[in-house]
């Protein structure tokens, strides 16, 4: 799979943001190890704390269709900086997608690449709940 395509879509997908209250619109793709890519933006609610990511609506999208292995996930934004994933989708990135590949692509279309891993160290995951009694 070429990862320029994944890039492209991950930029395309902005365009369907719902982002009336930051004007801030995010897009996501994530690739699936048969390489399909299911992409995301970001969807904001009147009460704000309502409002869902790029990243996690393209997870929740996935796995909502039976998806359950991950490659890559591409974020992009219109801002001259990265988008980096906010804390909450760290999360939800490392527990369900892995230690994939997280390509950041800023407004000018550059790229930086990092693991799920670098943005979560020290994770807390299913590992953690084996231990309790029930
Ligand atoms: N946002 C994302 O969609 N992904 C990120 O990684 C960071 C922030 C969205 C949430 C909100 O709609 C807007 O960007 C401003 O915070």
């Amino acid at each position: 799979m070429d990862i320029k395509n994944l890039i492209d879509k991950a930029i395309e997908a902005k365009q369907y943001s719902y982002s009336p209250y930051s004007k801030f619109r995010v897009g996501a793709a994530l690739l699936t190890l048969e390489d399909e890519i299911i992409t995301g933006s970001n969807i904001e609610n009147a009460s704000y704390g309502l409002t869902i990511c790029a990243e996690r609506v393209a997870i929740f999208k996935a796995y909502s269709e039976g998806k359950r292995k991950f490659k890559a996930i591409a974020i992009s934004s219109d801002d001259a900086n990265f988008c980096s994933p906010c804390g909450a989708c760290r999360q939800i990135i490392w527990e369900l997608c892995g230690d994939i590949d997280v390509i950041l692509i800023d407004g000018n279309k550059n790229t930086k690449t990092f693991k799920a891993s670098e943005f979560l160290p020290f994770p807390f995951g299913d590992e953690n709940l084996k231990g309790v009694k029930k």
